[in-house]
């Protein structure tokens, strides 16, 4: 190369001519570039432009979307419907029914509120409206505890609380001890009223003040729940080594419990705020609504701690009998938070808002999509920022994910409608439900297994290798519980079986 330089760098005065010729267009460049910064950083300074002040007491999200436009317009997006392969709830006015798609689901959930409606999730703007008319709640008597993670509470709990005799007033600040005594009398309270009385004092779905302090805009969390469960959690011996600020904690003197607020990083906290409702949890008449992580996240030490507990009337934790079989079975409930825990991007420092609301540039700004949704419909920038690869092979990526897990939820279900079949014609036959208890074990542990990967949200990938696990484990105790059922028949004299 250096050898056969072009003819036109010979001339040492058409090089000069160039040296000047690019220096002319650097400085240019540089005065250009500097305007551009200048207006950019004009730019970044509106986003901090205070129109309104903003205190403990603002739950419209329109009166914080005149100081943040751009996160309150994509806020609103989220009353958009669409629908991916497997996510959304479908692109028309109404949910798709999950009980429709699958056959299968009425008979695992017969006897349950969930086999009479049971629909597709979509996006938040929808929450306290289709709460509201579920027949699960028009049709079931439910508790207000059903509020939690369906309306924004921050303000209404703590109002509640006052009422029910918590010191201070609304003024105080979020953190302060007398906030957080009128946030848990209020939580305790609304959770024991009748859900329709309950949802009369909630006016927004979740707002920008359940995830943010007013005066800094801080990421917190602030649902009680979420409050109680992650200092369970910091108190279980379970590794979180996604979870450094619990880490710490424990090696730490323990006095106070676990606060998110105080100990979390941002990054922790861009995903703990979803984790306030993307949740397995107990919410019924019999106790308040809990979290159940003392033991850790994983399937089996949540099922160890529901084994565990006993409600106030003595009775072992179970969500409802079933229908056919007599079986004291366990509902899950969209373990989003739980799943990702065991997941690579977790253990990567990945969070939920990294891909479900990634940033969007608006000039200099950065601003984080509030548009919550299905990645899929936005993998430039939810994925492609980490994962240089074109668009199509990562969604193929994902789908054969989400297939495999498919296939195998299928496999998973088949083997619990069969062993629901035969404990059935058991009784049929005359067998009792205490001569059959120890078949409703079997029935139990996989009919959890399948409905924590069936309830949670993205058909596998939060978690591939442990979904596969889980469904591994269902399939096993399905078909454990009809060898169980033969041998147990066998033993039996021929009069019981008639
Ligand atoms: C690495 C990226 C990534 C991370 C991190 C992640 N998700 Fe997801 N999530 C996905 C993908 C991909 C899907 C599948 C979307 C689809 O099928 O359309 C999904 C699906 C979902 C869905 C269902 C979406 C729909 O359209 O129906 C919910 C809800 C959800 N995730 C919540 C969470 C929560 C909560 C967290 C954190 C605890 C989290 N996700 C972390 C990528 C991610
Ligand atoms: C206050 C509780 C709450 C919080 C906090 C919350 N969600 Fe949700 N989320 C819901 C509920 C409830 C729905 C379902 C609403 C419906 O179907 O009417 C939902 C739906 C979704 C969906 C499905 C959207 C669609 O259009 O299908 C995604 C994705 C999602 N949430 C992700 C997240 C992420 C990520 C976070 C954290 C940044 C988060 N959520 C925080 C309660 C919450
Ligand atoms: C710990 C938080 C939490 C509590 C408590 C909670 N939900 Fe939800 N709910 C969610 C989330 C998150 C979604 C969206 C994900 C999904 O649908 O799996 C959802 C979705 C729903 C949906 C839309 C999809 C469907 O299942 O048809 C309805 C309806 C609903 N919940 C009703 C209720 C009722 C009734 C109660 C009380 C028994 C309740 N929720 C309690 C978090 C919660
Ligand atoms: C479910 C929780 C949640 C809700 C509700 C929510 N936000 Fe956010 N918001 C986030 C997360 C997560 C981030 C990213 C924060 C970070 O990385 O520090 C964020 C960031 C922001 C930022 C910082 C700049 C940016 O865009 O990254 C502003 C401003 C903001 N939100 C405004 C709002 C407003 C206004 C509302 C109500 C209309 C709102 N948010 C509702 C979770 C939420
Ligand atoms: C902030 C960075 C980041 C983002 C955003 C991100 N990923 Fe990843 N992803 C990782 C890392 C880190 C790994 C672990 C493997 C590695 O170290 O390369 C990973 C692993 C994966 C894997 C292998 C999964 C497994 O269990 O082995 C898939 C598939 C994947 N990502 C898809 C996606 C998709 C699809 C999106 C968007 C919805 C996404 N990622 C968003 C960083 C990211």
């Amino acid at each position: 190369m250096t050898e056969n330089k072009p003819a036109f760098f010979s001339n040492s005065i058409a090089r000069m001519g160039m040296v000047a010729l690019v220096a002319g267009f650097a400085t240019v460049l540089v005065l250009i570039l500097n305007a551009n910064i200048t207006k950019r950083k004009d730019e970044a300074r509106q986003t901090s432009l205070r129109l309104v002040e903003l205190d403990e007491k603002t739950v419209d999200p329109a009166q914080w979307g005149k100081n943040f436009p751009r996160e309150y317009d994509s806020y609103q997006r989220t009353v958009e419907n669409y629908g991916t392969k497997y996510g959304g709830a479908g692109s028309e006015g109404v949910p798709l029914s999950k009980l429709k798609g699958d056959p299968r689901l009425p008979i695992i959930f017969d006897g349950y509120a969930f086999a009479i409606d049971y629909n597709q999730r979509r996006g938040h703007a929808h929450m306290l409206f289709d709460q509201r008319v579920t027949k699960r709640v028009t049709e079931k008597p439910q508790p207000g505890s059903c509020l939690h993670c369906h309306a924004s509470n921050t303000v209404l709990y703590r109002q509640e609380g006052l009422k029910n005799g918590a010191p201070g007033s609304l003024d105080e600040a979020f953190g302060s001890p007398n906030a957080q005594a009128q946030l848990m009398a209020g939580f305790e309270s609304v959770g024991k009223l009748p859900y329709k009385d309950a949802t009369k004092l909630a006016q927004h779905p979740v707002a920008c003040i359940d995830c943010h302090e007013p005066n800094t805009m801080q990421l917190r969390v602030t649902k009680p729940g979420f409050i109680r469960g992650i200092d369970a959690l910091a108190r279980s011996g379970d590794p979180v080594p996604h979870l450094p600020s619990i880490e710490k904690w424990r090696k730490g003197e323990r006095k106070e419990a676990y606060d998110a607020n105080r100990d979390a990083s941002r990054q922790e906290l861009r995903s703990m705020v979803c984790g306030q409702c993307h949740v397995e949890y107990y919410c019924g008449p019999k106790t308040t609504l809990f979290f159940p992580w003392n033991n850790g996240l994983k399937v089996e030490q949540i099922e160890a701690y529901y084994d565990s507990y006993t409600f106030p009337d003595g009775h072992k934790f179970f969500d409802w009998k079933h229908a056919r079989t007599g079986a004291e079975v366990l509902k899950a409930q969209h373990p989003e938070f739980e799943l990702w825990s065991q997941g690579i991007h977790a253990r990567s420092g990945v969070a939920c808002a990294d891909c479900h609301m990634p940033y969007v540039r608006e000039g200099a700004i950065k601003v984080s999509d509030h548009h919550v949704r299905s990645p899929l419909l936005d993998i430039s920038r939810a994925c492609q920022t980490c994962h240089r690869f074109p668009e199509a092979e990562l969604k193929a990526r994902v789908e054969a994910i989400q297939d495999r897990t498919h296939d195998l939820l299928l496999r998973a279900e088949d083997a619990i409608v069969d062993l629901i079949n035969d404990l059935e014609k058991a009784k049929k036959d005359g067998v009792t439900e205490a001569i059959l208890a120890p078949v409703f074990e079997f029935q139990r542990k996989a009919q959890w297994r399948v409905d924590f990967i069936n309830a949670e949200n993205s058909m596998g990938f939060h978690a591939p290798q442990e979904t596969a696990r889980v469904l591994g484990e269902a399939i096993d105790f399905g078909r454990q519980g009809q060898l169980a059922l033969i041998r147990l028949l066998a033993t039996l004299p021929k009069v019981a079986k008639k």
